[in-house]
């Protein structure tokens, strides 16, 4: 069993949407959501859109997922599915402690090793079998006075 010092708390919810300008306006309106920036990940065929609500430590992030292709991982999710929650981030400063502890319970894994994420972030993504079903993405932030070594390899 990791232990509960691996996980700072939520860092983010994913949501799949069709359209981020629409899901923007949807939260702006709704929830006063803040929007902050997008990005576009090439390798995972989605345009990303990362709005804030609230201020201070609990503020919520919401990361906004309109893929740019329906064979992308994304597309499928919405094919399937619909808009909705995609998956949710677990912030952690043990990534790499982390990931070895659940394969040495044998979880199933996405990703058995981490990969580069938004903002210099390495994450790693659980299967959703492992999780009730729920697609968790652990995030581990860059440290800001050592950038250097946030690169994944
Ligand atoms: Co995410």
């Amino acid at each position: 069993m990791v232990p509960d010092t691996f996980f700072s708390g939520l860092d983010h919810i994913g949501i799949a949407v069709r359209s981020i300008d629409e899901a923007r306006r949807c939260f702006e309106s709704l929830f006063g959501a803040v929007f902050e920036q997008t990005e576009e990940v090439a390798e995972q065929q989605v345009r990303i859109a990362w709005l804030r609500i609230g201020t201070g430590p609990a503020a919520l992030r919401l990361e906004l997922l309109e893929p740019t292709s329906v064979d992308s991982p994304v597309g499928k999710f919405l094919a399937s599915r619909g808009p909705g929650v995609h998956h949710v981030a677990l912030a952690t400063a043990g990534l790499d402690r982390a990931l070895a502890v659940l394969a040495a319970a044998d979880t199933p894994l996405i990703d058995p090793t981490p990969r580069r994420g938004a903002h210099g972030a390495r994450i790693a993504f659980l299967h959703p079998r492992a999780a009730e079903g729920v697609l968790v993405e652990l995030c581990e932030h860059a440290p800001r006075s050592k950038d250097a070594q946030a690169e994944t390899p």
